[in-house]
This record gives structure tokens, C-alpha cells and sequence, in this order.
């Protein structure tokens, strides 16, 4: 089996890349840290005894989106499961004030990011007549916070696009599943306050939140249920979380 992940090298993606080739599976690890992407491919390989391919490109750039995929050839091309997962929120502004560049960010990367992917890896599944694709979408794609406003609507789109294309891709019998966590802690804070990694603690301060782990543990399951069943969505929080905005802090 062959999961091609997109933002592998931190966060859901990296643990998302870890429980699969724990169970086996052959990975396509996508990031534009290509340091990381070889050491994890180096020690994935070695630890688990399966075959890693790293693909470095930016999610936003479709000419390199384009040539990534056009890189993948021969038994890599048995692309079993595509995981939508690069994302980012940049910026925690009322819409009054926020930076449009980081509005940008999150538009490109979320949403076209994940057009652009999807473009390009559901012709390959549709030849090999099997497939399944996961996209990470968010509490934040269901509901709206104060200040969430463009990381929000990216997430809501992300929530369309998961059911739209999966009333596209059903006559091709390819899978569309989309998981959305609430709080979890990964490089996510840190990205959204632009490195103040003071402020990123405080998103945790006195809970419990996701960890990578327990999102990948939600993807596998998805993806490996019988062929005659199909995950639509699954949405996941910490136990602390009512939803985005009540979150009990000890
Ligand atoms: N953590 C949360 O609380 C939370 C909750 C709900 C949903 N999510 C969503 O979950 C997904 C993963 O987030 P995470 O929490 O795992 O964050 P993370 O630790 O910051 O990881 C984000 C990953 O996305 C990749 N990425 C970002 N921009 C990219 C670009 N332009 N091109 C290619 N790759 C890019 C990063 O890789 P490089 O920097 O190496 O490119 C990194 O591997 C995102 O879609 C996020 O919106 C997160």
C-alpha cells in the first residue's frame, strides 16, 4: 500500500508518516524542509523496513506541485491514499486589521494548495481505478471563533471541497474522508504567532490537547476499513474542548 502525505515534516503529517510505515506501508513524504524530509525518510525506512520517496515543493506553487507529481513513476504511482494535510494559520486578527498577506498564506496554502494536489493526484487514482483521499479540515471548518475569520472560512472551504468532490470521484470508486481536530499541539501555534513561541503555549495552557498521534490514529483507521465502507468525516477534540471557544483550563 503506497499513502502519499503533504506536510510530513512536523505535526499531524510527520506521526500521520510514522503509524503507516509502522503498519507497512510505502510513503510519499511531501514538505519543502528538505532536511527533514531525509531524515525522516532515512529513519522511517531503516526502522520499519518500508520504502520512503521524499518530494520537496511548495504546495502553492502549482509549477512545482506539477512537477512533483510528474516525478512520481512507475510502482510509485499505485497511489493508495493522498492525505490533504499541509495547512497553516497565520495571524489572529479581527477582520478589520488583519495583514492580508497572511490571509494570502492561509488562502493559497488551504485551499488551493489542496486544489492544486487533489488536480493532479485524482486523475493518477482514477487510472489505477482505486483510491481514497483524506483531507484535514478543522473544528474551525464547522464552526467560526472570534478573530479565526480567514483560517476559518479556508477550513470551511476545506469542508465543501471534502464533500464535493467526493459526489465528483464515487463513479470512479475513490474514497473521500475528511478528519477535523480541534486543539492539537504541533508546530500549528507556533506558525500562527509567526515563532513567538511564548504566545503558542498559551493555546495549551492547562489542557490536555491532540497530539499528532491521536490525528493519525483516526486517518489509518479511516483508511483501512473494508472496501464496501467509506468514512465521510470524523471530528475529533480534545476531551477539554466543548468547541472552539470553551475549552476548560485547569
Ligand atoms: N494543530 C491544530 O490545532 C490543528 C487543528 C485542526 C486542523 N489543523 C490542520 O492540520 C493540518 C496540519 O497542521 P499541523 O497542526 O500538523 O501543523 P504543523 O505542525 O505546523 O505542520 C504543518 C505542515 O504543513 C506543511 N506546509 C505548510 N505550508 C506548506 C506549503 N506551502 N507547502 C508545502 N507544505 C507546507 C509543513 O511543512 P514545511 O514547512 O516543511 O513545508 C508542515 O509539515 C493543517 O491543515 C492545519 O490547518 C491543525
Amino acid at each position: 500500500m503506497i499513502a502519499l502525505i503533504t506536510g510530513a515534516t512536523a505535526g499531524f503529517g510527520k506521526a500521520t508518516a510514522e503509524l503507516f510505515a509502522k503498519n507497512g506501508w510505502d510513503i510519499i513524504i511531501c514538505g519543502r524542509r528538505k532536511e527533514r524530509l531525509a531524515s525522516m525518510a532515512a529513519e522511517l525506512s531503516k526502522k520499519y523496513n518500508v520504502k520512503i520517496s521524499e518530494l520537496s515543493f511548495d504546495v502553492t506553487q502549482l509549477d512545482e506541485v506539477k512537477n512533483a507529481i510528474a516525478s512520481i513513476t512507475g510502482s510509485w504511482k499505485n497511489i493508495d491514499l493522498l492525505v490533504n494535510n499541509a495547512g497553516l494559520a497565520v495571524g489572529l486578527s479581527p477582520i478589520q486589521t488583519g495583514e492580508i498577506d497572511d490571509w494570502e498564506r492561509m488562502i493559497n496554502t488551504n485551499i488551493k494548495g489542496l486544489l492544486y494536489m487533489t488536480r493532479l493526484v485524482a486523475p493518477i487514482m482514477i487510472e489505477n481505478k482505486k483510491g481514497h483521499i483524506v483531507n484535514i479540515g478543522s473544528v474551525a471548518g464547522k464552526e467560526v471563533y472570534p478573530n479565526g475569520n480567514i483560517y476559518c472560512a479556508t477550513k470551511h472551504a476545506v469542508d465543501a471541497l471534502n464533500r464535493a468532490m467526493r459526489i465528483d470521484l464515487v463513479q470512479h470508486g475513490i474514497k473521500v474522508t475528511s478528519i477535523a481536530p480541534g486543539l492539537a499541539e504541533t508546530e500549528f501555534a507556533l506558525v500562527r504567532f509567526k515563532g513567538d513561541a511564548d504566545r503558542a503555549k498559551t493555546v495549551y495552557n492547562g489542557i490536555d490537547p491532540l497530539k499528532g498521534e491521536d490525528i493519525a490514529e483516526a486517518i489509518y483507521w479511516a483508511a483501512t476499513r473494508p472496501a464496501h465502507v467509506n468514512i465521510l468525516d470524523i471530528v475529533l477534540t480534545p476531551a477539554a474542548q466543548g468547541n472552539s471557544t470553551t475549552v476548560i483550563r485547569k
